[in-house]
């Protein structure tokens, strides 16, 4: 089956450090694997609203930001969350993106979770602290939202950097994102499931 990688972009900046760590990773992809690459910041999505328990929700207009995005994550086999980290989580706008799958998950005719089950979710972030514990609520929000929506979840690539181009510095971030998408992606598993 071809893969179909959509890539988003969570950085509030053009050419980040997150932005190219993420390209110097999918370079390695297998010839054939397509891949899509939106910026959230260029495609910016409204604030979520929590319907749950007035109305259902209908499906946003495919002409629409949010139908685009939508459309766009229905339709990838793996989705590669490449936010920068912001204050040791992910960005505002890769939240807001995510608050949006729990409408999407309500919205009646989507299927929502069954089709995002099985398929794979992917992490990079790059973060200007050099001890790179400091990441790990970034990790564990996307490693607990790949368990709750049954997905498969591959880890994140981590890079140092805090100016445009300093990643390129970070030889061992560079060397891990050779081989990063190779790696098995197994189903991912709360904490107290282990
Ligand atoms: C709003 C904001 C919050 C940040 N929070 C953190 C943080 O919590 N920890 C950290 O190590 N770096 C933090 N940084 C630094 C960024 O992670 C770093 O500059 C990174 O290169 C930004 O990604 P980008 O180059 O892809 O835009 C923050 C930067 C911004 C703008």
């Amino acid at each position: 089956m071809t893969r179909r990688f959509l890539f988003l972009l969570g950085s509030s900046r053009t050419g980040g450090n997150t932005e190219t760590l993420a390209r110097r990773a999918a370079e390695q992809l297998p010839p054939g694997t397509e891949q899509r690459w939106l910026s959230l910041a260029e495609h910016p999505l409204p604030d979520f609203a929590d319907l749950r328990r007035d109305s259902d929700h209908v499906r946003p207009p495919a002409s629409g930001t949010e139908g685009m995005l939508l459309d766009a994550t229905l339709d990838a086999t793996d989705i590669v969350i490449a936010s920068p980290l912001y204050w040791y989580s992910v960005s505002g706008l890769t939240k807001r993106y995510l608050d949006h799958w729990s409408g999407w998950l309500r919205t009646p005719g989507l299927d929502f979770k069954a089709t995002l089950a099985g398929r794979t979710l992917w992490g990079v972030t790059v973060l200007a602290h050099e001890e790179q514990e400091v990441a790990d609520p970034l990790i564990g929000t996307l490693n607990h939202s790949a368990a709750y929506m049954g997905m498969r979840f591959g880890g994140v690539l981590l890079g140092n950097g805090s100016r445009r181009g300093d990643v390129l510095n970070d030889t061992g971030a560079l060397t891990r994102a050779k081989t990063f998408f190779a790696r098995e992606a197994p189903l991912a598993r709360f904490p107290y499931e282990r």
